[in-house]
């Protein structure tokens, strides 16, 4: 029997050492397939992509890839212009490439994976690098890998941040990390829920990433899964003053790929999420689905 690869670091790195070298991955990522074509393509390639190490659900979330990285985070960032919630379109995209090559080559994921893509990592970096945060807090953030992006633009520009995650094992992996880069003069681990956190500090936060998640057999469904978004913005949101970012992950409403399998993560969405989202709409100025791989939302606190 051959025995059962450990794979760590990104999801998508395991979907890419297969696609790389098909000539479909390459014109889908030219313009020049359409996504229904590259979806089915993708469905064919499905055993190899397993067989590869990627997990089956992750095939459907391939179709969801954007054709340019680069592109995608340049249009999200002029909508997040236009609609009033950047102040500007522009980021430093030789920076970015610098960073996401080194963390290619070095970034250390001890035991863990990540399902953070690509253009996800250079969205929040982008973001950050836009808005110039002076005091950010990721809840959730497990081993600082989508933290590890913005970091580098918080920190290059004097801000702070706190990275709060009950899992010590996580926050090692992420202490490692920003003892290598040379970060961890600016970032403060808290290894606590996000809600005890909150509850003993008097900090506010001009910018709050949300990407935790509880075991879905969790007894109290407010901590189910993605649920626990609610109760997290909720203990957050005293925290944030008027113009406060907030950015979050798998804030996925809308089936780009025109695929049914995400009926299923869309129903789930709504079921988890609905008392999260009934209070950004209540608390935010705006809150925008941005249709990367796994979904980013970005709202900014309204006042
Ligand atoms: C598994 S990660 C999310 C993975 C991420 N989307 C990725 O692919 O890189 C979710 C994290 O939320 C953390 N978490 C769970 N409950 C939390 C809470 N109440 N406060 C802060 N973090 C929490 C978990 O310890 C875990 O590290």
């Amino acid at each position: 029997m051959t025995p059962q690869r450990t794979i760590v670091g990104p999801i998508y790195e395991i979907a890419h050492s297969v696609l790389a070298e098909c000539a479909e991955f390459q014109q889908f990522q030219a313009g020049g397939i359409a996504r229904a074509e590259f979806a089915g393509f993708l469905d064919a390639m499905a055993p190899a992509l397993m067989a590869a190490g990627l997990p089956a659900e992750d095939v459907h979330f391939a179709k969801r890839y954007p054709v340019s990285e680069g592109a995608f985070v340049a249009d999200r960032l002029g909508e997040l212009a236009r609609r009033g919630l950047l102040p500007s379109a522009g980021y430093d995209t030789v920076r970015y490439d610098e960073l996401a090559a080194e963390m290619r080559a070095h970034h250390y994921h001890g035991r863990f994976r990540t399902y953070i893509y690509p253009e996800e990592a250079r969205l929040l970096f982008a973001i950050a690098d836009v808005v110039r945060p002076r005091s950010a807090i990721f809840l959730g953030s497990y081993y600082g890998y989508w933290a590890h992006a913005a970091l580098t633009a918080i920190a290059a520009d004097g801000g702070h941040a706190v990275l709060v995650d009950p899992d010590p094992r996580a926050q090692e992996v992420a202490r490692y990390n920003l003892e290598r880069s040379g970060l961890a003069h600016a970032v403060e681990l808290a290894t606590t829920t996000g809600e005890e956190y909150l509850g003993a500090s008097p900090r506010s936060f001009d910018f709050v990433v949300l990407d935790a998640e509880g075991p879905r057999t969790h007894p109290d469904p407010e901590q189910r899964g993605k649920a626990i978004y609610g109760r997290l913005f909720r203990h957050v949101l005293p925290h944030m003053p008027p113009g406060a970012y907030l950015v979050c992950h798998n804030i996925l409403f809308q089936d780009i790929a025109e695929c049914p399998y995400f009926d299923g993560i869309i129903a789930r969405n709504r079921g988890e999420l609905g008392p999260f989202l009934d209070l950004v709409g209540r608390e935010l100025r705006d809150f925008v689905e941005c249709t990367s791989t796994e979904g980013v939302g970005i709202g900014v606190r309204a006042g």
